[in-house]
């Protein structure tokens, strides 16, 4: 007896790195992993659909071969990489694992002259400043006390370097702030003039440490909130000329951790250092996503910088990246748009207790039960 023929599904996946977005009126898959585009119609789109909710849904030949073909869809589950992080953050990663170009084929006069261009491209308004003004009242700080940061070996600051979640309340003097800021955030070596003795424009600065480009996006914001010599209050630094320029006359002594996602550690630190960065000065130059990194980089290794001239002073020094952006861009009174607070410094006096006393008041539940541990005392 002849039957009908049940349809023959097989069973197909959708690649799971696709992204879909809207532009211009039109809608736009990307396979982010590998860096390909489509503008996509919407039976397209009603097809992956189709295949996404019912792996094994029955054929349809002219848009599976299609789909197939530009790796959208596929008869075997796609490999995936491990990812602990949200979407967002595997978006960034796996789309910008590979630069946007490369000169690794050209000669040196080529590569030189690809270089020149993009520069040209980049930067062919006359205005631009590598460096960034903040308006307001200018303050001056005294000179950076350059005697004290060589009193101890790199390598005792390296050891001395950790961070400190007891601070004591005691206050940290005009110089050393200036010391510091000089030291993590200042145009030490002066105007670049090997660019211009070469004919070349002064389109970056330098600080004692790297920055991707030149470019020094990262800006600093003091918090002074037991500074000897200095109001209370949040102040841009202007690295050329070792000076401040006051934003606001605030004291946040007392409300810093519930800034700082609540954290207590920070209690009796003298100052701070709010670290942000124009992130459009690193687009202008760098315009590909994966140079989100550019300014990251840049700030860890500023933060590095700090912490051992901490050490050298023989302050103590904390960090946190845990806050909300809005927040502090509020605080720090950011009304540019492309500038964002990345990073949070501390600095003071303390016994540099690496563990709060009061954590170590209430551990009790997590102890391990080794010698030596504090017991809880309620
Ligand atoms: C990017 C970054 C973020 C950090 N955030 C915090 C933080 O929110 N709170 C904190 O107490 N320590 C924070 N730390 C400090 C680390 O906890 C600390 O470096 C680590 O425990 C090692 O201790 P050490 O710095 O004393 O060597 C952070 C460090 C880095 C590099």
């Amino acid at each position: 007896m002849i039957t009908d023929c049940p349809t023959i599904s097989t069973r197909l996946y959708v690649n799971p790195s696709l992204f879909l977005f809207t532009e211009n009126n039109a809608i736009y898959l990307w396979d982010y992993a590998n860096g390909v585009q489509f503008e996509v119609e919407e039976r397209y789109l009603g097809r992956i659909a189709q295949i996404a909710t019912n792996p094994a849904v029955a054929p349809d030949a002219e848009l599976d071969e299609e789909l197939k073909a530009n790796h959208i869809i596929a008869e075997k589950p796609f490999p995936r990489s491990e990812w602990g992080f949200g979407k967002p953050a595997e978006i960034f990663h796996f789309a910008t694992r590979h630069p946007h170009f490369s000169l690794s084929e050209s000669t040196p006069k080529e590569f030189t002259a690809a270089y020149v261009q993009s520069c040209e491209d980049q930067f062919s308004d006359a205005e631009y400043d590598p460096r960034v003004r903040r308006e307001g009242p200018r303050i001056a700080l005294p000179s950076p006390d350059l005697e004290r940061l060589r009193a101890l070996s790199l390598w005792e600051c390296l050891k001395a370097r950790r961070s400190c979640r007891t601070f004591d309340g005691r206050p940290v003097s005009l110089a050393e702030i200036s010391t510091i800021l000089y030291a993590t955030f200042g145009e030490v070596h002066g105007p670049w003039t090997h660019l211009t003795e070469n004919g070349l424009r002064e389109l970056g600065i330098r600080r004692t440490s790297p920055s991707g480009g030149g470019i020094h996006s990262s800006q600093a914001y003091l918090i002074a909130m037991n500074v000897e010599g200095l109001e209370a209050g949040v102040y841009f630094y202007n690295g050329d000329v070792n000076d401040l320029t006051l934003m606001s006359s605030i004291d946040v002594s007392t409300s810093l951790p519930g800034y700082l996602g609540g954290q207590p550690f920070v209690s009796g630190a003298g100052a701070g250092i709010f670290v942000t960065s124009v992130l459009s000065r690193v687009w202008k130059k760098y315009p590909g996503s994966r140079a989100y990194r550019v300014p990251l980089l840049d700030i860890g290794h500023l933060s590095q910088t700090f912490h051992l001239t901490a050490a050298a002073l023989g302050l103590q020094s904390w960090l946190t990246a845990a806050f909300d952006d809005e927040q502090i861009s509020a605080l720090l009174k950011i009304t540019d748009s492309t500038e964002n607070p990345f990073l949070f410094l501390a600095l003071g006096h303390g016994s540099g207790d690496q563990l709060w006393p009061e954590l170590l008041n209430y551990l009790g539940p997590f102890s391990t039960g080794l010698p030596g541990e504090a017991k809880v005392t309620e």
